[in-house]
């Protein structure tokens, strides 16, 4: 591998981004570092970042804001997927990623860069994903890790930053590791590392606690059309606005906490306290939605995709060819998707409580057990004869074979 000369780094403004940009250029040779800061409605101050990058040496420093991309293209196909890992992370981090690589590569080729960097560290989920979907768009560029392979401790990293004029952390440090958008927070380290510590209320600030929301519920409705979230109480809403929505009125009623020990794709089990009160509200409407419009046999292929496709986007395949041909059955599950759920919030619970579709599958008159009933009852019979046959002659086989065994 060659010697990278201009390098496009993936920036947050954080000590381990911003010394990296000394680090590119003393250590390794690079003549000129680019930084990229994506908004992806995490709320940073981005023009004091873009600062930041010029002040400890990047050349070049871009802001690019990516929030519609990213919930329109990652958040909602998520939503679509009633996506979440081992059954419980809506992957609200996870799904920034691939984005953010997209853009690396973009910034890449605009600037004519001949290699990007990002400052993950040897442990964690992210520098998976942001190596496999940068090499998978551009092979060809080279993809630096300063933060892999420099060793330091975090003192010395900042130590290092304030040799080269990187002020150290000014305000008293959170002890927590926070990754953060408009999906939601996810945060680690520090006090939660004792698994047995309960998170304490500053871990928290898009959802209320159960003691601070209010003692009335709420009931709201969730139109779909094609399994996508498009209104409101039947307001009509653009994904971004539908997200921030959804935010509020969950994290209100202090629904959306995750605390959960998960497995990282290094092996590693770690512990993470997640709030990401509106993706959670919307996949539960989209769950519901689904299971009165979708055939019992496509709803139960459907969930055994969406557990793959969560693993996947999860373990960095974003760009990968089974995640592209998962999404090619959910597409053509989600044109019957369409319809109206209504729920309730009320202290952390989110609960169903109506359903209605022009793409209904349910029949009243098969359903009901009144007298309208239309279903016939005598073909029960010879179903069960059938259906049953193979359980029977299996059973009368053991029998024979066995005398002693209890019935
Ligand atoms: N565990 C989550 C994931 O892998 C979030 C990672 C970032 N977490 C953090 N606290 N910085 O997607």
């Amino acid at each position: 591998m060659g010697r990278a000369k201009k390098v496009v780094l993936a920036y947050s403004g954080g000590v381990d981004t911003s010394v990296c940009i000394p680090f590119l250029k003393k250590e390794w040779g690079v003549e000129e570092v680019i930084t990229f800061a994506a908004d992806l409605g995490q709320g940073d101050e981005l023009q004091l970042i873009r600062q930041k990058a010029l002040d400890s040496g990047a050349t070049v420093s871009l802001v690019g804001d990516l929030i519609q991309p990213f919930i329109e293209n990652f958040a909602f196909p998520a939503i679509r997927a009633n996506a979440l890992y081992e059954g419980k992370y809506p992957l609200s981090t996870a799904l920034a990623r691939p984005l953010i690589a997209q853009q690396l590569v973009k910034v890449a080729r605009d600037q004519g860069a001949d290699a990007v960097a990002h400052g993950c560290t040897g442990k964690g989920n992210d520098q998976v994903r942001f190596d496999i979907a940068i090499a998978s768009l551009a092979p060809d560029l080279m993809v630096l890790t300063p933060a892999r392979e420099w060793g330091m401790s975090r003192e010395e990293t900042i130590a290092y930053g304030e040799r080269c004029g990187i002020p150290a952390p000014v305000s008293k440090k959170s002890p927590y590791s926070i990754d953060l958008n408009l999906l939601g927070r996810s945060v680690e380290a520090g006090p939660l590392e004792d698994l047995m510590t309960p998170p304490l209320e500053d871990v928290f600030s898009m959802t209320a606690s159960i003691d601070d929301s209010p003692e009335e519920g709420e009931e709201l409705e969730i139109t779909f059309d094609c399994g996508n979230p498009v209104a409101l109480d039947g307001v009509f809403l653009k994904p971004v606005e539908m997200i921030k929505e959804a935010n509020q009125i969950a994290g209100r009623h202090g629904f959306g906490r995750l605390d959960i020990i998960e497995n990282r794709v290094v092996g590693i089990k770690s512990r993470e306290i997640y709030e990401t009160p509106g993706l959670l509200l919307l996949i539960n409407a989209h769950q519901e939605m689904e299971s009165l419009t979708l055939s019992g046999d496509v709803l139960s292929m459907k969930r055994n995709l969406e557990s793959k496709w969560a693993d996947l986007v999860y373990q960095g395949l974003w760009f990968g060819p089974l995640k592209e041909a998962i999404d090619g059955f959910f597409e053509r599950t989600q044109v019957d998707v369409n319809g109206t759920v209504r729920l309730k919030l009320h202290k952390g619970n989110c609960i169903v409580i109506g359903r209605r579709s022009d793409t209904s599958l349910y029949s009243s008159e098969m359903a009901t057990y009144g007298r309208d009933d239309i279903f016939d009852h005598q073909a029960a019979k010879g179903f069960i004869y059938v259906w049953g046959l193979p359980t029977r002659l299996w059973s009368a086989l053991r029998k024979k074979d066995d005398k002693n065994k209890p019935i």
